[in-house]
């Protein structure tokens, strides 16, 4: 006799107010992101529903559930319009529709084909130079100026936007990079606007944002028509412009002006972050940073790494995926269902909003000893799956540039470590966010790298989320 199993309606949540609904979970979640989802993990299991009893927006906790949303992206596609519609026919809708993140099905599956090359470790490793010469700039800087105290946030994410501008654009001219790179970060630091308030009306932010996406696409399109002009240019947008599938497939201009603008936005900011917290890690853990010295030290000699010798520095590699556990820039996704289904147990209907969480699932105790503590030694011994860990995600839309982010930090860190030492500036509130940005910055004093570590107190929502012990 075979046993039919029906699914239960009523996901349990929290229960809100009629009128606020699900938006009440929502707005905890943008201000208390950590707490709230560790508790409604804790209170109401793997598939908590955001209101009680309204299965259209879901958050889906642990290994299985990962698996079951990311292995199946024709029953759980990606989606942009899950909180906001984007109004496709301006300026920023041109910018955001055509790219990955946003793409589905046989289109998503053309495009990543034809821009995986880029991004291979071969390819990669090309840019291991431009890595390391806006490093050395950055080093050379700050003993110009002879600075003691920096904002390492902000430090960070102009290397990493001078890093993607160049890999991506070809662009060296310190003037150009500026220009470009104070363009990209208003547009993306006000992007907020679309949400709050879109009223297109001259002195609006809404309507400056949109000026300023008019302009990227602008600066996008004389560079794709120069592009064409340099068959032998080795960037980014480049390859992408002169790429096609077997088919002869070829990306179009506003296809190439997307995937520009995506990467750009994707790549610098999460990877500025996690370098920001690895480097706080580090100086709240003095003998794991002592030790990663020791192996600098002993196969580096104060020198960047070269491509070669990244494969034989397996504390920094611990290092590294263990920050990338802790602290992932991206802590939670989104998916939606093209069919009713079933999840967990409970009935999902068609177009429901699904959450899953790279964060709670990295700290589960089953799959991490001792989840809340920053341990790098575990991985000379630990090994996940790709559901068990995925700070890139996991399945079709796995992040594109993991191999472009993972060999920048590992270029990056000991270049500032073995050069200087970074110490955060005693008291300081670090708090993060949902977008896993320290929210004040991360002020830290540097001084030439003398080994005198030591952890100072912090405080701060990052407080409850590492254990210092
Ligand atoms: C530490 C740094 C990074 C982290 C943690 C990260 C994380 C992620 C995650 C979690 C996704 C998947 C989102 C989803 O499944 O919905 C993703 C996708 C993506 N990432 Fe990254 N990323 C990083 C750096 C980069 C870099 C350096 C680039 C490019 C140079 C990049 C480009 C992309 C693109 C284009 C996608 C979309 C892929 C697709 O939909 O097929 N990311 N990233």
């Amino acid at each position: 006799m075979t046993t039919i199993t029906i699914p239960k309606q009523t996901i349990p949540g929290p229960h809100a107010l009629p009128l606020l609904g699900w938006r009440a979970a929502m707005l905890k979640l943008f201000l208390n992101p950590f707490a709230t989802l560790r508790h409604m993990h804790d209170r109401y299991g793997d598939v908590v529903a955001l209101a009680h009893g309204d299965p259209s927006h879901v958050v889906a906790f642990g290994p299985a559930m990962n698996f079951q949303l990311l292995s199946n992206p024709d029953l759980f596609e990606t989606t942009s319009s899950a909180f906001v519609k984007l109004p496709k026919d301006t300026a920023l809708g041109r910018l955001m529709v055509n790219n990955l993140p946003v793409m589905i099905g046989e289109k998503h599956k053309q495009h990543r084909h034809v821009m995986q090359p880029t991004f291979h470790k071969q390819q990669v490793a090309l840019y291991r130079d431009d890595m390391v010469m806006f490093t050395q700039h950055l080093l050379d800087q700050w003993q110009e100026q002879e600075q003691t105290q920096i904002n390492v946030h902000r430090a960070m994410q102009q290397l990493t936007q001078r890093i993607a501008i160049k890999t991506l654009f070809g662009l060296y001219d310190e003037a150009e990079l500026q220009r470009v790179g104070k363009m990209l970060r208003q547009l993306t630091s006000q992007q907020i606007w679309i949400m709050i308030a879109p009223i297109d009306v001259p002195g609006t932010p809404y309507h400056h944002v949109m000026r300023l996406a008019e302009q990227m696409i602008a600066f996008t399109s004389a560079q794709i028509a120069q592009k064409r002009s340099q068959p032998a240019a080795t960037d980014v947008l480049a390859t992408l412009v002169h790429a096609h599938d077997e088919d002869g497939t070829k990306l179009n201009d506003d296809e190439l002006i997307g995937h520009a603008f995506t990467i750009f936005v994707a790549g610098h900011e999460t990877t500025a972050n996690a370098l920001t917290w690895t480097l706080f890690l580090l100086d709240q853990h003095p003998r794991i940073c002592a030790d990663l010295l020791d192996e600098l030290d002993g196969s580096l000699h104060g020198d960047a790494p070269t491509i070669e010798q990244l494969h034989h520095l397996p504390l920094l590699d611990g290092i590294v995926k263990e920050s990338l556990r802790l602290l992932p820039p991206a802590a939670i996704g989104i998916r939606t269902n093209t069919a009713p289904c079933e999840l967990g147990g409970f009935a999902v209907p068609k177009g429901a909003n699904i959450m899953y969480s790279e964060f709670i699932t990295q700290r589960l105790p089953e799959l991490y000893e001792e989840p809340d503590r920053f341990k790098p030694q575990r991985w000379a011994t630990l090994n996940r799956t790709a559901y068990e860990y995925l700070p890139f995600s996991a399945g079709r839309h796995r992040c594109i540039g993991a191999e472009f982010a993972t060999q920048e930090m590992k270029v990056v860190l000991p270049m500032l470590l073995q050069r200087y030492r970074f110490s955060v500036v005693p008291n300081t509130k670090i708090d993060t966010n949902l977008g896993m940005r320290p929210a004040h910055g991360m002020p830290m004093r540097i001084v030439p790298q003398d080994r005198q570590f030591q952890r100072v107190a912090v405080g701060g929502n990052i407080q409850q989320l590492i254990d210092f012990a």
